[in-house]
């Protein structure tokens, strides 16, 4: 199980991309095209959004339950892998996951406008309001889309009371009936191929012996339940959600790798104790080259958060840590790394506070380490690495207790260092 352990953007798609070499299946459990995982190979960048990073390798690629799908955005990503050479013959979709319908943008869309100064800065596609009607049980599942009567009543119900809020709540255009279902009647026919039931298909694997790994979207603090809500995403994002999201039981996740950016991004609203504050957070940003994958937007730069990092190491059970971008820090003398928060109360902790207050006003206790002014894009093992990178690592290490078993020094697909 790999997961994010940030805000998002750690670099999931490499190093699933990395280890989908000796798996046989790779699974998306959460989310929808709000992901963008972004692999660089053989000088090729491919950046996903609703498939999972196995595909480079023309591995089973299984898209669960617990995702939200655009048909749209998912037939286009189908078809420029196609045109880019790799096969999508093994991609599965649930028939259970939800789909994101027009009213959904626009909702989400006029949901942030009108949030104005307090918005959560969504990726505006769709996710939160297609969440929220699956929970309230008037969602549209994929499987609907193969049945046109049931499609259009299902559709005329929704749109009885979406128009209704786009216009009324919203001031946007209504959306038509017709149209809408004709166009998703005819999604129907380029998706029945990949529709499969994707709970048994995981669990016969997992009997065969055949090795699954799960891809984890979005990170550990945009969970709904325990990330740093409002300013989270709609699903479950954590090493749990995926025995859930699939159709599993708990007991067959054997291992979770946490990833970690060797500093912090996020992009969106919210609270970010280690956001820096100097000129040093352009700089990263710059050489980090951190601008969303979906968006474009700027992401936000912060010092590594060694007390955000140790929640995420309790919330998903993580294993071994996979650092990624050590190559951008090689820019500094100096780097700061969080290791507790200190509260208005003067007190100081080490854990994540679990009040909202305290964690919006906490202020970051740094211990200084000492950079590496090195360039990382020729070392070739870990145990190559300049003295101050390894120790910066195991720094990390011996904070949370949980091994860096690898290490990121570049973008591309080699530029993985195993530990
Ligand atoms: P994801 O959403 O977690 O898959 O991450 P993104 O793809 O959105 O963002 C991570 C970015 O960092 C991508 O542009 C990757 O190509 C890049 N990247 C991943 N690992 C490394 C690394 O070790 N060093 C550098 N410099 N870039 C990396
Ligand atoms: P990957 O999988 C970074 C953030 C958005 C926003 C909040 C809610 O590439 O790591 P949403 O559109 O989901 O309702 O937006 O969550 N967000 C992400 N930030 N990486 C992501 O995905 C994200 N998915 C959602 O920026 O703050
Ligand atoms: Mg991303």
């Amino acid at each position: 199980m790999i997961v994010g352990a940030q805000w998002g953007d750690e670099g999931k798609g490499k190093i699933v991309d990395l280890l989908a070499q000796d798996s046989d299946l790779v699974c998306r459990y959460n989310g929808g095209p709000n992901a963008g995982h972004t692999i660089v190979a053989d000088g090729q960048t491919y950046k996903l959004r609703h498939l999972p990073s196995g595909i480079l390798w023309g591995k089973e690629c299984v898209i669960g339950a617990g995702c939200v799908v655009d048909p749209g955005v998912f037939i286009e990503e189908l078809d420029e892998m196609e045109r880019r050479g790799l096969s999508t013959e093994l991609v599965r979709l649930s028939g259970n996951a939800h789909v994101i319908m027009p009213w959904h943008l626009a909702i989400d869309r006029g949901s942030e406008r009108r949030l104005g100064r307090l918005k959560i800065g969504t990726t505006r596609r769709g996710i939160g309001p297609t969440y929220a009607d699956k929970a309230m049980r008037l969602g549209i599942r994929v499987q609907d889309l193969f049945d046109p009567k049931i499609l259009r009543q299902k559709i005329e119900v929704a749109l009885a009371e979406k128009n209704v809020w786009l216009e009324r709540v919203y001031g946007a255009e209504p959306i038509e009936l017709e149209e809408l279902a004709e166009g998703h009647e005819g999604y129907a026919q380029r998706l029945r191929p990949f529709i499969a039931d994707t709970s048994l298909l995981v669990d016969r694997a997992l009997r065969d012996g055949r090795s699954v790994l799960f891809e984890g979207a979005h990170g550990t603090l945009l969970d709904l339940d325990h990330g740093t809500y409002p300013f989270v995403t709609s699903s479950s994002t954590l090493a749990g959600g995926a025995p859930a999201g699939i159709g599993i039981g708990p007991t067959r996740i054997d291992s979770v790798i946490g990833v970690a950016k060797a500093y912090v991004t996020r992009v969106g609203e919210g609270p970010f104790p280690t956001e820096i504050e100097s000129d040093d957070q352009e700089r990263v940003r710059e050489l980090g080259a951190e601008f969303g994958t979906v968006t474009g937007r700027e992401r936000r730069c912060g010092w590594l958060d060694l007390v955000a990092l140790r929640y995420a190491a309790r919330l998903n059970g993580i294993t071994s840590l996979a650092l990624t971008k050590l190559d951008v820090l090689s820019a500094f003398d100096e780097l700061p790394v969080c290791t507790r928060y200190r509260l208005r109360d003067g007190t100081e902790t080490d854990e994540f506070p679990p009040h909202q207050s305290d964690f919006h006003h906490c202020r970051p206790v740094y211990e200084t380490l000492p950079g590496w002014r090195e360039p990382l894009d020729r070392v070739g093992e870990a145990a190559a690495l300049p003295g101050a990178a390894r120790a910066y690592v195991e720094f990390v290490e011996g904070e949370l207790d949980v091994p860096v078993t690898l290490v990121g020094t570049g973008a591309e697909r080699e530029r993985a260092l195993a530990r």
